[in-house]
């Protein structure tokens, strides 16, 4: 596969949700996984883990619960998690007293931050090779239990967030972002003229998604965002969490 520049990586990386059956050389797969390994985190506590999905049985399996062809369809579903099951097994080993962290927000957070670095790191390294991804949130919130008993996850260890890796099939047009005037504020935040700013990119994702190439719609970017902010308003996180072995309290 071809090695990008980090700009070409960055900045022409778009989802990809279709893929060839090709396989991933497994130099490139080293190259991801050593990616992760490097990944910055909290404290070094490296609080996660990730699962590998490359049974095709398994990753079927995985789609049936889920949802998300692109599951079925990867070379590799790489599951991110945010792991406390290793840190806790070494103090139990030792005899140390594990504190409550992971019953804290913030223990919680820095789970999460770190297992979301580390498919960034995964992301940015399947890409500079020319490869496509696509990140799967439905990995964590279509059905929890189901995915941990399937993933054999211990107590301690939580689903974050899916990757779906493979050699592109498709190379849909960039997806128009909010224009930097909206996300980079200097020095203190500054929401004069939001409105506005976001007026005008809502017409552009408007304008984007009925000229597209692939599936058209007539979605602007608020009622399309609000209605997958509605549909996760259903979701039991913390009863999940829960589940796991987070019993989230201050
Ligand atoms: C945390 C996260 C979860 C996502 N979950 C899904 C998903 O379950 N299914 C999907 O098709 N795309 C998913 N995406 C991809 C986003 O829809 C996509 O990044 C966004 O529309 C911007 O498009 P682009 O990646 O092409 O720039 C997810 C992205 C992120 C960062």
């Amino acid at each position: 596969m071809e090695n990008k520049s980090v700009e070409k990586t960055l900045l022409e990386r778009r989802s990809i949700r279709r893929y060839e059956r090709e396989a991933i050389a497994a130099e490139d797969m080293n190259f991801i996984y050593e990616a992760i390994r490097n990944t910055p985190t909290s404290y070094n506590g490296q609080q996660f883990s990730v699962i590998d999905v490359v049974s095709q049985d398994k990753k079927e399996a995985l789609y049936e619960i889920i949802g998300q062809k692109q599951i079925k369809t990867c070379n590799h579903f790489l599951v991110f998690c945010m792991d406390y099951n290793k840190i806790s097994k070494l103090a139990a080993a030792k005899g140390v007293e594990m504190p409550e962290f992971v019953d804290t927000m913030d223990g919680v957070t820095v789970g999460i931050i770190d297992a979301s670095l580390a498919l960034m790191s995964a992301m940015v390294a399947a890409e500079s090779r020319g490869l496509g991804t696509n990140a799967i949130g439905y990995a964590r919130t279509a059905n929890p239990a189901a995915v941990s008993k399937m993933l054999n996850l211990p107590k301690g260890v939580f689903v974050v967030c899916g990757l779906a890796i493979g050699v592109p099939r498709e190379m849909p047009d960039l997806k128009p972002k909010m224009p930097l005037s909206a996300i980079i504020h200097t020095d203190s935040y500054n929401d004069e003229g939001l409105v506005e700013t976001l007026e005008a990119y809502d017409a552009e994702i408007k304008h984007y998604n009925a000229t597209r190439a692939g599936a058209k719609t007539d979605n602007d970017w608020l009622n399309h965002i609000l209605g997958y902010y509605t549909e996760a308003c259903k979701y039991e996180i913390l009863k999940a969490l829960k589940d796991q072995g987070f019993d989230v309290k201050k």
